[in-house]
């Protein structure tokens, strides 16, 4: 049988079934046992583990062992620079940020500049260099720790990944790479390498410090292909598997699929002004009636509404309050317009307050930085 939907690191088709993914993937669930187990060591869960919008993982509950145990682990994460940071991009870093608070952990920032500009037919290795450093200012804008996290671009930081980026790349042969992320005889060589520069990251910590230091990697599901190889050649090149914790894509204003940065109308970007912001929601896709006597009769339909979607997956952090806007509407009471404004409102402060704090970033950007 045909499938219906492809999700790989470069490439998201389709309507994503998450369960089907995770058998796709050999992922687990993060199921009730997990979560609790979270719920003691952090002293509370996040938003996005209540709500299941991360769902799935790696070796979590490894990492949670070690770190009862006094093995305390080092997170990383990273993008990919090919444009401004969007929403969709903040959510899992938002999360990260969360973990680096409640472990009290180091975070590995990686800006693949390199990837980028191997993928992107239109992109200089100075487009991709600009947009890391534009990228690394949202990052920061977070609230990440300056004493406890490095952000780097592959470029600037070759030196001390290229030696465990070989190691992986001895590893992996060119019908693995094939099989997981569908390469043929026309992708360049750059990208056949790629995900080993991906990788290297991983086996940073246990290199410098000179024993096993377990790893966590917060990253939507879409990276999972790269970490399977990693984990593969960890056994071989005496380095623990890392561990991960995946997240869902962050649903596109226009409904369906992935958000996308090649329709900016689908998304939020975190240079948007306020106003565009509002105006991109005023204009979103909703599950309401054609009328708003009809939608009075017979309801709204939140599952599909991505008004309803942005509140659940980040703006409406009280589970009350998104069950009773989940009521009002599937009840009819709730029209889309009120939602709407609701949602604006949270975004416009969001904007606000976030580009303030992305200002203030640029003077502290090199607290952050490692370059060798
Ligand atoms: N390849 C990722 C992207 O395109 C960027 C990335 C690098 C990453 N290292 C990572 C993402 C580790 C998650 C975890 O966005």
């Amino acid at each position: 049988m045909p499938e219906d939907f492809v999700v790989t690191p470069w490439e998201v088709v389709g309507e994503v079934d998450y369960d089907r993914l995770i058998e796709k993937f050999g992922t687990s669930r993060i199921d009730d046992a997990l979560l609790e187990r979270f719920r003691k060591l952090a002293g509370e869960l996040h938003l996005m583990l209540r709500r299941r919008i991360f769902y799935s993982h790696r070796s979590l509950n490894w990492v949670l062992t070690e770190y009862e145990r006094g093995n305390p682990f080092v997170l990383y994460t990273g993008r990919g620079p090919s444009g401004h940071t969007h929403l969709g991009h903040l959510m899992p870093w938002i999360f990260t940020r969360w973990l680096q608070e409640k472990f009290n952990a180091k975070l590995l920032f990686q800006l693949t500049d390199d990837e980028k500009f191997l993928f992107k037919p239109e992109l200089t290795l100075e487009d991709t260099r600009r947009f890391a450093y534009e990228n690394a200012l949202d990052v920061i804008a977070l609230g990440f720790d300056a004493k406890k996290t490095e952000i780097f671009l592959n470029t600037e930081y070759i030196k001390s990944q290229y030696r465990l980026a070989l190691k992986v790349a001895k590893r992996t042969t060119f019908s693995t790479a094939k099989a997981v992320f569908g390469f043929k005889n026309e992708t360049n060589i750059g990208l056949i390498f790629f995900t080993s520069m991906q990788s290297a990251p991983c086996f940073l910590e246990s290199e410098r410090q000179g024993k096993a230091v377990p790893v966590l990697i917060p990253c939507a599901i879409d990276q999972d292909p790269h970490f399977r190889i990693t984990r593969d050649a960890a056994p071989h090149l005496g380095y623990p598997k890392p561990a991960l914790i995946h997240c869902k894509f962050f649903p596109s204003l226009l409904g369906g699929g992935k958000m996308s940065a090649s329709k900016p109308e689908s998304t939020i970007y975190t240079t948007d002004s306020p106003s565009g912001a509002r105006r991109k929601i005023m204009d979103a896709f909703t599950g309401g009636r054609e009328t708003a006597r009809l939608q009075r009769k017979l309801g709204g339909n939140p599952s599909v509404c991505s008004v309803y979607q942005y509140l659940y997956y980040i703006f409406e952090d009280e589970d009350e309050k998104i069950k009773q806007r989940h009521r009002a509407c599937t009840g009819g009471e709730l029209l889309c317009g009120e939602c709407k404004q609701y949602l604006a409102e949270k975004v416009e402060r969001f904007l606000i307050e976030h580009q303030k704090r992305r200002e203030k970033a640029r003077d502290v950007l090199e607290d952050y930085m490692v370059r060798d």
